[in-house]
């Protein structure tokens, strides 16, 4: 069944002023990698290989207190300021300009964030103004003295970041939120009614108020947005790895009813048009680990090492399978975004002054971002099942494909949640399959085993030697707790 064209918007990433993320990560002046701006070529290599559409930024519960005027103009002049959110010195040597660049640097959108929890609408009109409007008012010609003459051009905008949450600075329930974004929506359309405006979801999906909060917010704003946001972490607990094997049961869920909640509310406001759902923060994240070490750092440090996590073989399996379940379900996803994108919570790690290396979680990601393209097609799995605690009985294989009718390629991606082997067969006839160019497959039998600064390449993508083409039916072996990938071609493209 064919679900939706393959958006590259699902491959999104985000970056926050969090940790070493910007200062320390992609940005390190001293680093013999570091570009003219201070940028490390080697984080942008990685980047740039791992597929990234478009990148929301600056935050992330940063945003909240975030005053973009300070990370514009002469970098000397820049205010030093308390980032309460992480407890940490934001020193503003990256701000608009400098992430705009980089964007561009690595071939990647730039998705905006703008303050709704200490700001308000001025100021992200005055933000608007200032990156898009061409020339001829103050706002505008101060970016261009700041050295942009050409205006950013940025489309997609976030309305703030997590309003639900009772930590975020400001939060707000979901009638004041709901007024304020439908608010600062209107305004920013007058500007330009062709932005894409993101109004905030529910942080996850057990907040109290999840479910109710889209209701009300969706009321006061429907007319004036494009999508609303999910947030989803995922870990596991008790040494239960059947369960956070399982982890896209619970994204799916979570999608199906904020699908509900869009489709009730454009029936009720008579709507013609349906938004869609910008799935902006999604990962692995150990956060009871963070929650655990009391959350804030000693003092006010730049550049904390925070949320640090080191990922494992089962961790990028999850990610593969929510990058699976993600893509099943690009008729309601219109964008994702892996949070995040470099050292915190990150696909890519780099050592100051030392190396950069790609975490267990990039080659799903990577593989995923690569192939995928055309139309995504559901297929009928028949697959066993097995027990879990936190969601009964689960299937044990995923699966999902992309076709493109122009060229005939088509991509399957599959994931195997049980710790032990399934052998499938995938009946491609109908799409013209005539040669097996790729079949690779992420396992170890280890399935906790790391890659790390010492040992960089200890996991890896392998080309699945079990995997063939016959007929137009595709076999293979997928390894216990596995995530895989096949590109399958038409005989023209086949043909030398
Ligand atoms: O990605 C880390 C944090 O998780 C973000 O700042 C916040 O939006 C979410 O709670």
């Amino acid at each position: 069944m064919r679900v939706a064209p393959v958006d590259r918007r699902l491959f999104g990433a985000f970056v926050e002023h969090l940790g070493r993320c910007v200062y320390d990560g992609l940005y390190e002046p001293g680093h013999p990698s570091a570009d003219a701006d201070g940028f490390r070529s080697d984080v942008v290599e990685l980047v740039r290989e791992l597929g990234v559409s478009t990148i929301r930024y600056p935050g992330g519960n940063f945003v909240s207190g975030y005053r973009w005027e300070d990370g514009v103009g002469p970098r000397e002049l820049r205010p030093r300021r308390l980032d309460l959110a992480w407890h940490s010195l934001e020193t503003n040597e990256v701000g608009l300009h400098e992430f705009a660049s980089w964007t561009e640097l690595v071939g990647a959108e730039l998705m905006l964030a703008v303050n709704l929890g200490t700001e308000g609408i001025r100021s992200a009109l005055s933000l608007l103004e200032y990156a898009n409007h061409p020339a001829g008012t103050t706002l505008a010609d101060s970016r261009r003295a700041n050295g942009a003459e050409q205006p950013f051009g940025i489309r997609m905008w976030c309305l703030g970041n997590e309003m639900d949450g009772p930590w975020q600075l400001g939060h707000m329930t979901a009638d004041q939120y709901g007024s304020l974004a439908a608010r600062t929506a209107s305004a920013m359309r007058m500007f330009d009614p062709g932005l894409e405006l993101v109004v905030c979801g529910s942080s996850h999906a057990s907040m109290p108020t999840f479910g109710e909060w889209e209701r009300i917010v969706l009321e006061h704003c429907y007319p004036h947005v494009d999508h609303i946001s999910l947030h989803a972490y995922y870990q596991e607990r008790n040494h239960d790895l059947g369960s956070f094997l399982a982890s896209a049961v619970q994204l799916e869920s979570f999608i199906e009813a904020v699908a509900a909640t869009v489709k009730h509310v454009k029936h009720r406001l008579r709507e013609d048009r349906t938004i869609g759902l910008s799935f902006d923060e999604w990962n692995v994240w150990y956060l009871d680990e963070f929650e655990a070490s009391g959350r804030v750092t000693d003092g006010w440090p730049r550049a904390p090492r925070l949320l640090e996590d080191v990922y494992t073989v089962a961790d990028a399996v999850v990610v593969g399978s929510l990058l699976i379940a993600l893509l099943k379900h690009s008729d309601h996803v219109r964008a994702a975004s892996l949070a995040q994108l470099v050292n915190v919570i990150a696909p890519i790690m780099t050592e100051p002054g030392g190396p950069a290396w790609r975490q267990t979680t990039f080659l799903p990601f990577a593989t995923t971002s690569r192939l995928a393209g055309g139309n995504v097609l559901l297929p009928a799995v028949t697959s066993p099942s097995y027990e879990t605690a936190l969601y009964g009985d689960v299937a044990a294989i995923d699966a999902v494909a992309t076709h493109d009718t122009e060229t005939g390629d088509t991509a399957v991606f599959l994931v195997n949640r049980e710790q032990q082997p399934c052998t499938l067969t995938i009946d491609l006839r109908d799409l013209g399959a005539a040669r097996l160019l790729e079949a690779s497959t992420l396992a170890d039998d280890d399935p906790y085993a790391q890659n790390t600064l010492q040992q960089q390449t200890r996991v890896s993508l392998r080309p699945n030697g079990s995997a063939s083409l016959s007929g137009g039916t595709l076999t293979l072996t997928l390894p216990p707790i596995s995530w895989s990938a096949c590109l399958v071609v038409t005989p023209e493209r086949a043909s030398p």
